[in-house]
């Protein structure tokens, strides 16, 4: 990652391209996953997720908050899609639940469940929206789980022939497909630190967890071209790194903290080997794999996907794991609900980064967006989130100044359509552009949907001439 300044909030972009800046055709849309929206988690035959699992287990789930109703998006699916359209949408991301489509995760297909994704594309087509469709945001079957999930080197034939049962169904009117929803979260908060499904904390399983979901990877992409016709890509989250200081100590931690998080998972999937800084920082829990692996994950990718929300500026502390580093608060930033500092330089260096190292692939930014803390809805039915909305712009500016320095940017997701279950958090965190209420299922637009929804119509032309709502 390149290096920045490591101090003060960073506000204000500098526009390229006053003129608008974004390329005819640039896909504006908004991401979801099944299991933070979809609700009605076992019907029609789906089965159990290790979602369902870990939120029916105490403790582990903020208020004991749980997938089982969540956006009740299963049912409503026609009702948000005619959302999405009055926003002017024209792509929308979301994921498929793997257990509704082979309830056991292999074998029996169960055409009920594969049924709803049939609709909903049809949904989505009808109204002129690009589908983008996940396999895998972070809901394995339980049953999968329990022969060691993604620890069983047969994981990644189990993910290829769910991925081709999906390809056969829906290839022929989805165009954007990819495999993975952020590994790295899967295998640090999965298999390292326990605050996500399966909620496992071992050093040792984590890198075999991240070595199977690249070969899934690899294999899904392997299935793709042999079943489908389209786009197939990879959606990692980015972080970019910067040295608190320019002592080497934090030198040495932010290159492995980059290693760790940035490249764990793209030098692999595009460059055929591990970050070298892997065996440091995982030290005897990093084992050797045999050649023949790699030739499996580096596959031709059609785009990479990228998923950004915020920075680390990072400083050596030996007592942290896996890498020995601890992120440096930064006085004087804006920092979101979740704690995350608002950096949309971070974005441009993100951006700027993957098209070096990796030769300026295709790249659609498949998730960006932050949980403020709303006001409730007004009596008129409105609801003003002026944060949110700056939040956007400034990453919008961002995206627009990485595309008039030559990064081949062919869509931007917000993060997300609507409140949802924002997983060990449960619904505590609202990232929405469109305020949910649990009670009702009522949806309103939050201010940042206008926003968007202006943004979208001009093809980001007027992102500079729009001022925050009072
Ligand atoms: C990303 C996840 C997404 C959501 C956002 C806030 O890491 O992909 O499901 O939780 O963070």
């Amino acid at each position: 990652m390149p290096e920045g300044s490591g101090t003060g909030p960073h506000l204000k972009m500098h526009g390229a391209d006053r003129a608008g800046g974004f390329p005819a055709g640039f896909l504006w849309g908004a991401a979801t996953s099944a299991y933070q929206i979809e609700g009605s988690p076992l019907a029609d035959g789906a089965g159990p997720s290790i979602w369902q699992r870990f939120c029916r287990t105490p403790g582990l789930v903020h208020n004991a908050d749980s997938g089982d109703v969540a956006c009740d998006h299963y049912r409503r699916y026609r009702e948000d899609v005619a959302l999405m359209r009055e926003l002017g949408l024209n792509a929308y991301r979301f994921s498929i639940a793997w257990g509704r489509v082979l309830p056991a995760g292999r074998g029996a297909v169960n055409a009920a469940g594969l049924g709803f994704y049939d609709r909903l594309v049809d949904e989505l087509l009808r109204a002129d929206i690009e589908p983008m469709v996940t396999l895998y945001h972070w809901d394995l079957p339980a049953a999968l789980d329990a022969q060691g999930g993604w620890l069983n080197p047969d994981v990644a034939h189990w993910f290829a022939e769910y991925a081709a049962t999906v390809y056969r169904s829906l290839d022929g009117r989805v165009r954007k497909w990819a495999t993975l929803n952020e590994p790295w979260v899967v295998s640090d908060g999965g298999y390292l630190r326990g605050a996500l499904a399966p909620g496992h904390r071992n050093r040792y399983e984590a890198p075999v967890a991240t070595h199977h979901l690249l070969r899934a990877h690899g294999a899904a992409v392997q299935a793709y071209r042999a079943e489908g016709r389209h786009e197939i890509g990879l959606v990692v989250n980015l972080e970019p790194k910067y040295p608190a200081t320019s002592g080497g100590a934090d030198r040495v931690a932010t290159a492995q903290a980059d290693a760790y998080m940035n490249r764990q998972y793209l030098d692999p999937a595009l460059l055929g080997h591990y970050p070298p800084e892997m065996r440091e920082v995982f030290e005897d829990a990093w084992p050797e794999w045999p050649a023949a692996d790699f030739a499996l994950i580096r596959q031709r990718l059609d785009y990479i996907g990228v998923n950004y929300y915020t920075r680390s500026v990072v400083g050596a502390d030996q007592s942290a794991q896996p890498v020995r580093a601890a992120r440096v608060r930064q006085a004087g930033a804006i920092y979101t609900e979740t704690d995350w500092e608002v950096y949309p330089q971070g974005l441009v260096d993100a951006l700027l980064w993957v098209k070096e190292r990796y030769g300026n692939p295709p790249v659609y930014i498949t998730e960006n967006g932050a949980a403020f803390p709303d006001p409730p809805v007004a009596a008129a039915g409105t609801l003003e989130d002026p944060l949110r909305v700056e939040y956007l712009r400034v990453h919008l500016q961002a995206v627009r100044t990485a595309l008039a320095r030559g990064a081949d940017i062919r869509g931007y997701c917000v993060w997300s359509l609507l409140d949802n279950f924002e997983w060990s958090l449960g619904y505590a965190k609202r990232f929405g552009i469109v305020h949910v209420d649990y009670a009702t299922q009522r949806r309103t637009p939050k201010a940042s949907a206008a926003f968007y929804r202006q943004v979208i119509a001009a093809n980001g032309a007027c992102l500079d001439e729009m001022k925050l709502s009072p």
